[in-house]
């Protein structure tokens, strides 16, 4: 009998394609065959890529109806910027409505959108299709993450009770393309960047593994956000010159630091606290995503730059810059961690195994688009927290056409 396999067409040929492509060589029964971006040539070297590690017989297409239509792709995988998601899911449905698609899944990456509104209008844009749907959150993926998770709820908390503290945080020193650095384009600055990340997974390691998502429920956000480092007047003009005139923040500048507490109850009315911090403004070995899990009797810490290999190069080994070693590498000298298969450790590649296996059975995946419109309200409600300087009941309706002040382009980033 010959094995049901999933073809795959990407939408965006950049840093995060990539990341995905090199992580299917660890997925089973899955093809990329596809990939779509305004830059052909870009499109056909990420194709190249898909080709060489024997991923697929990929190919570059003209255009996203084109690629939806084609008999041999089965999902998409839509990784283009956040200004263009709403519009890269219209081409999606409109190939897909027209009835010459042969889709079953769509996946996509984080942030759903911009703000609640647009996130919205992916989810109205996804139930009109009637695909399946995915939420591409590597991080609820990584190993450390789901092993600790499992161990925790299953040995500590059920002797001694539920967890009740989650502290995330994801910091590096900065984003790769122009585009994020643009409140308007990105949707704002790190806060909606990154904290989508840590807000999950603090959700997630509060959650009981044999209970649903809802059965915590968020109450209340109270957040900060700030510009620590990128406007000060040197950093922007480093800023400008490596980003473009575009990114001026002296003028416009994007919050590269964000806080927030949000406070949940369980399903009994306990109180759970999840703890999250991201910046944009710290220079260590490269990126650092670290989480901790609180109860009653245990803990749980992970750093991921607590990596088991370690090199030492001495001063006078003076090579290129790089990043070769651990994502967004600050350094090629000294005493330096690595992350020796990023994919698998950030969540790549179970990620992209369980979305495979969903799509390939027919079956909602668990972790889907709905999990990102509420991450999308969350972060929305953290923004106008810090805007008000006050705590804010989370209540979607509320924020459901709040634009922050960053996207808007009126944040100074400046103490009153
Ligand atoms: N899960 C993660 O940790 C993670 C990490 C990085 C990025 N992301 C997300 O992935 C998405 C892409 O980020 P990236 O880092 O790959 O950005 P990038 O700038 O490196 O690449 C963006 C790609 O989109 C293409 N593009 C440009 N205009 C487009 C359009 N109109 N339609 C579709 N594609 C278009 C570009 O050609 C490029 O190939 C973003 O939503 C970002 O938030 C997620």
């Amino acid at each position: 009998m010959a094995t049901k396999r999933l073809g795959i067409g990407f939408i965006g040929s950049g840093f995060i394609s990539k990341f995905h492509i090199q992580s299917f060589v660890a997925v089973r029964d899955a093809d990329i065959l596809g990939v779509w971006s305004p830059n052909k040539g870009r499109a056909q070297e990420a194709a190249d890529l898909a080709r060489s590690l024997r991923l697929g017989d990929c190919r570059a297409f003209d255009s996203i109806e084109e690629m939806a239509s084609s008999p041999d792709i089965h999902a998409i995988w839509l990784c283009g910027p956040n200004h263009k998601r709403v519009e890269n899911l219209e081409a999606i449905i409109r190939a897909n409505k027209a009835g010459k698609s042969h889709l079953v899944g769509i996946a996509v990456e984080k942030p759903l959108a911009r703000n609640a509104a647009e996130a919205r209008r992916v989810m109205e844009l996804i139930e009109e299709s009637g695909l399946l749907h995915g939420y591409l959150e590597d991080q609820l993926f990584e190993p450390g993450i789901v092993r600790g998770r499992e161990i925790v709820w299953r040995r500590a908390a059920a002797l001694t009770g539920r967890p009740y503290l989650a502290r995330c945080a994801e910091e590096h020193s900065g984003p790769h393309a122009p585009w994020f650095w643009q409140g308007d384009l990105q949707g704002g600055g790190v806060l909606n960047d990154m904290m989508c990340h840590s807000v999950e997974v603090a959700r997630f390691l509060l959650t009981d593994p044999a209970k649903p998502r809802n059965s915590i429920t968020p109450l209340k956000v109270s957040a900060t956000i700030a510009s620590l480092k990128w406007s000060r007047p040197e950093y922007a003009e480093q800023l400008r010159q490596t980003m473009g005139k575009e990114v001026d923040y002296l003028t416009r500048p994007s919050e590269d630091f964000a806080r927030a507490t949000i406070e949940y109850k369980d399903e009994v009315g306990n109180p759970l606290i999840a703890e999250v911090t991201t910046s944009w403004s710290y220079v260590g070995a490269g990126l650092r995503l670290t989480s901790e899990l609180l109860g009653p009797e245990y803990s749980l810490s992970i750093n991921s730059l607590d990596t088991s290999l370690k090199l030492f190069f001495s001063r006078r080994v003076r090579g290129s810059e790089g990043e070769d070693l651990v994502e967004k590498q600050n350094a090629e000298q000294g005493l330096m961690p690595v992350v020796a298969n990023e994919t698998s450790e950030y969540g790549y590649e179970g990620e992209n195994r369980y979305f495979v296996n969903c799509f390939l059975d027919g079956t909602q995946p668990e972790i889907n688009c709905y999990d990102g419109l509420e991450v999308t309200q969350l972060l929305m409600t953290a923004y106008k927290s810090a805007e008000e300087e006050r705590t804010i009941a989370f209540d979607p309706k509320e924020i459901e056409s709040f634009v922050p002040a960053v996207a808007r382009g009126t944040w100074s980033g400046k103490q009153a």
